[in-house]
């Protein structure tokens, strides 16, 4: 149903400035963008302008650099880094006779290809299909005046009218189908709880080493690519940790700055598991310029998705390509260092630094607490004898029935263990939010 860039297709890649608008990325991380969705830019062309032009987006001496670029390079594709109106978008596609792609068709169809699970393959279906939605509504007026409208309904508008027909019907069913995931997901997620195993998302910024690391972390094949978003939907594994137990560790989708305003959504649902872990680790690719940058960005995407509070360990990957780490003093322990306690130095390629980035998360998983309230039955004496055993309760109300509502708080570790001795503990829990 929908177009999408065939691999290697030509494509000439457009990046404007604005004085007053901000950047939604520098060139680079557009030219590798455009590669991730399969084309292969062949021009850049740049350009300053005080603003947008209203009907062709750039300038007329611009679409003139384009259009022999286009030639020159036998080119069939020109990529914006901008959000063009519908009317820009069509009008430059005229006058070059090429398709054009806007920075949201282009993270779409990067999406598109990359989403695996059913949830995230509805979602940016829904993200297509409301960008599409607006391009029909172009194509409408397009007709109308073509046609002189009134009582002009040729074939093409009743195709229109119909396409916009369907297009709504997929939408409701969509979002339908949207609902029952979410709820069935819940429930899953519901349930892991109650099993009280902790789930450590990986998260960073896109191409930082996430799959990478996933892979060396759990020795699973998960789809890692030089490209950007390799990733788009939660993978999970479970892993055996040291006097943890069982963890699940999830591989989550890249960040990347100044996603397109539609795309958020789809790129939210990705990522709402990640609010429900015990622990974040934040992959950084230590080598790139933008890294704090990058930081920072994931840092306020975890903020408004709440998973701010979450214990977070940074994790400044690509180590092997310092020269400190390889050649240095230290080799062993590389440029460990170098960075505060709560970030570790690794190679997600060599291997270096995941001892002690294995070692950090047992230790961050130890001081997770759980805290709650568990009704305790009469006949349950054993149970309550744990919890003192532990030092675990906060508080306890004695109910009529002869049992006693408890408060208890205590470690993740000892949590764990006493679910082993009592399975149907972790269904009790009433968690406190
Ligand atoms: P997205 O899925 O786009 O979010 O990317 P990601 O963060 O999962 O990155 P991925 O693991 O796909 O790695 C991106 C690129 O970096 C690949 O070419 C990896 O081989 C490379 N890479 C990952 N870790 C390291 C490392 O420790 N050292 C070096 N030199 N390269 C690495």
């Amino acid at each position: 149903m929908f177009e999408r860039p065939k691999s290697g297709e030509r494509a000439v890649l457009v990046h404007l400035t604005f004085p007053h608008i901000s950047e939604s990325s520098d060139s680079a991380e557009f030219a590798e963008l455009a590669m991730a969705a399969g084309a292969e830019p062949v021009a850049k062309i740049f350009g300053r302008r005080p603003a947008p032009d209203p009907k062709f987006f750039i300038g007329k001496g611009k679409l003139e650099e384009i259009k022999s670029a286009l030639a020159a390079f036998d080119a069939a594709l020109i990529i914006f880094n901008h959000e063009l109106s519908p009317a820009q978008e069509r009008n430059v596609e005229r006058e070059t006779r090429c398709r054009v792609l806007s920075r949201t068709g282009l993270i779409l169809d990067i999406f598109a290809q990359r989403a695996r699970t059913f949830e995230g393959k509805l979602q940016v279906e829904l993200a297509q299909l409301n960008h599409m939605s607006t391009r029909l509504v172009r194509g409408w007026t397009h007709l109308e005046r073509q046609k002189g409208g009134i009582g002009l309904r040729g074939p093409g508008e009743t195709q229109l009218e119909s396409d916009r027909r369907l297009l709504r019907r997929r939408v409701e069913f969509i979002k339908q189908r949207l609902d029952k995931v979410k709820v069935s997901r819940e429930q899953s997620r519901r349930a892991r709880t109650r099993q009280a195993i902790p789930t450590i998302s990986l998260v960073g910024y896109t191409n930082a080493g996430k799959s990478t690391l996933f892979n060396a972390l759990t020795g699973a094949h998960v789809l890692v690519a030089n490209q950007l978003f390799a990733t788009l939907d939660p993978t999970l594994r479970a892993i055996e940790l040291p006097e943890i137990g069982k963890v699940i560790l999830a591989d989550t989708v890249g960040f990347v700055s100044q996603l397109p305003h539609g795309l958020v959504d789809a790129f939210r649902a990705t990522l709402e598991e990640v609010a429900q872990s015990a622990l974040l680790i934040h992959v950084v690719d230590a080598h790139d310029d933008k890294r704090d940058e990058h930081i920072h960005q994931v840092n306020l995407v975890l903020n408004e998705i709440g998973a701010d509070d979450l214990q977070q360990i940074v994790v400044m990957n690509k180590s092997d390509l310092d020269e400190s780490f390889t050649h240095g003093e230290n080799e062993d322990q590389g440029n460990l260092n170098n960075y505060p306690p709560h970030q570790i130095a690794t190679s997600a390629l060599t291997g270096q630094g995941l001892e002690q980035l294995l070692l950090a998360i047992q230790k961050a998983l130890s001081q997770e607490t759980v805290i709650g309230w568990i009704q305790v039955a009469a006949n349950e004496g054993k149970m309550r004898a744990l919890f003192y055993q532990n030092h675990a309760v906060v508080e306890e109300l004695p109910q009529e029935d002869g049992g006693f509502n408890m408060k208890i708080k205590v470690s993740g570790i000892k949590w764990r263990q006493m679910c082993q001795v009592f399975t149907e503990l972790s269904s009790k829990l009433q968690n406190i939010p």
